[in-house]
């Protein structure tokens, strides 16, 4: 409890010393205007402040919301064009990664994450390909540290890079804390507004990649007092259940889909659970739709709307083109090689310069194919390439129609595009394709596994 805000409130200090106090005592700027209208407010009605107060020790961001409902400040009626999820990204004070890729998460630089404590670094992730619908951000902690506990209605599904640590997580209103272990390679979603605090408990630098559809959820409410400090807890989502976070066989079912996508006919094996204890290591099944030596499982986390798979190809191989909306978060957990996007024709070769992209990846690589662009993943090392591919809510167990839900802007990813779908199969690509593909094998020593084009005579 800061009681300049209070004394700010009954008027025992000026609006300038406040405005300086709350600058340098990291009070956001979300909550810094919440009490500077509600001050104003007050003037305006003399007395109204002290009565509301009743000298009760709440947080004052608490307070000062609810006097908000109950008795809305003066508003100002201007367009503002303010982003309330930019303006958020800017109070954070860290880095932010705006390109198309990110070459290697592990060794992305990182500053001081002065909201989630002493020892915690991070930086934001809000590449060109995510259009605002989801982004992501990297958090570090120093051996034996840990964040401040924190919780907020967007969801997150976490992916651990390096080293090993534990986190603690607790409905709100609930005192019993469920622990779970990660260490590199570990998936975890922490449920929708629990309380949670990651802790470092190895000898070395922890990090871990989180992706949330945060811009969706604070453009939205534009309230950062309900998004960050809500006392609703989710449990038909997380009732503290001892086997949420559980990893056994039983975590797999075979689902059928009422998608339209015809190669989905006999359903999808997804993973159900909180936790996966090592995404390099999960059992996939094959998956011939989207090319040869394919392998995938779909990844229901936590109940959440955002989806996830992990899909992988085999070395020597490289998967279809195809085209979707935007925010699939593509997370290289192994392998090496390299993915082509672009836009504006079938064709690669084809395409306007600006909309035609190359990115080579390893282990750490992180990349979004923006909005309707085709992209192609090609596996050009020694070894299976594996990604993890976290997205915003689609086509997955929760329905949401207006966030692209259904396949709305997944659609037909499966279907070719001589049937009006959004896959170039194999004999319909760009002969350049296959023309880099087999010199990039070449270079690296790597025996092809595809079989001939048709119409290449052989
Ligand atoms: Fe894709």
């Amino acid at each position: 409890m800061k009681d300049w805000v209070q004394k700010f409130l009954r008027g025992n200090i000026s609006r300038r010393e406040f405005v300086e106090r709350a600058a340098a005592g990291g009070l956001s700027l979300f909550a810094t205007a919440s009490v500077l209208d509600a001050r104003a407010h007050a003037e305006s009605h003399a007395g109204e402040i002290k009565h509301d107060h009743h000298g009760h020790d709440h947080s004052h961001d608490h307070h000062v919301q609810q006097k908000q409902v109950a008795s809305p400040p003066s508003r100002k009626w201007d367009q503002t064009n303010v982003n309330p999820w930019e303006q958020w990204l800017k109070q954070e004070n860290l880095p932010v990664y705006k390109d198309y890729y990110i070459s290697d998460l592990r060794k992305a630089e990182v500053k001081p994450w002065k909201r989630l404590g002493a020892g915690v670094t991070g930086a934001y992730i809000d590449l060109v390909g995510g259009e605002g619908v989801n982004v992501g951000y990297l958090c570090e902690l120093a051996p034996r540290a840990k964040t401040e506990a924190q919780r907020y209605l967007f969801e997150e599904v976490m992916y651990v890079l390096n080293g090993e640590g534990e986190s603690l997580i607790w409905n709100p209103g609930s005192r019993t804390k469920q622990s779970v272990k990660w260490k590199a390679g570990s998936v975890l979603a922490p449920p929708l507004n629990v309380w949670r605090q990651h802790i470092n408990r190895g000898q070395k630098p922890a990090r871990f990649l989180v992706m949330t559809n945060a811009p969706v959820v604070i453009d939205l409410f534009h309230n950062l007092d309900f998004v960050f400090n809500n006392d609703f807890a989710f449990r038909d989502r997380y009732n503290g259940e001892s086997d949420f976070f559980g990893a056994g066989a039983d975590k797999v079912h075979h689902k059928n889909t009422t998608s339209e996508e015809s190669e989905q006919a006999g359903g999808v094996d997804t993973w159900d659970s909180g936790f996966v204890p090592d995404a390099r290591e999960l059992a996939l099944r094959e998956s011939k739709e989207r090319g040869e030596g394919n392998y995938r499982i779909e990844l229901q986390l936590a109940d959440n709307t955002m989806q996830a798979h992990i899909s992988e190809f085999e070395t020597g191989t490289y998967k279809k083109a195809h085209r979707h909306g935007p925010g699939s978060h593509v997370v290289m957990l192994n392998g090496r090689g390299y993915t082509l996007m672009w836009k504006g024709s079938l064709k690669y070769s084809e395409a306007p310069s600006q909309t035609q992209k190359r990115v080579d990846w390893v282990e750490g690589s992180l990349f979004v194919p923006p909005d309707g662009w085709f992209h192609q993943h090609f596996n050009s090392g020694p070894d299976p390439a594996r990604y993890i591919a976290p997205t915003w809510g689609g086509d997955g167990k929760w329905f949401m129609r207006a966030l692209g839900g259904g396949g709305r802007t997944h659609r037909l990813g499966k279907t070719s595009t001589r049937k009006g779908g959004n896959l170039i199969e194999y004999e319909d690509e760009d002969p350049v394709i296959r023309e880099i593909y087999e010199a990039e094998l070449k270079k690296n020593g790597i025996e092809l596994r595809m079989r001939p084009r048709k119409g290449k005579g052989k």
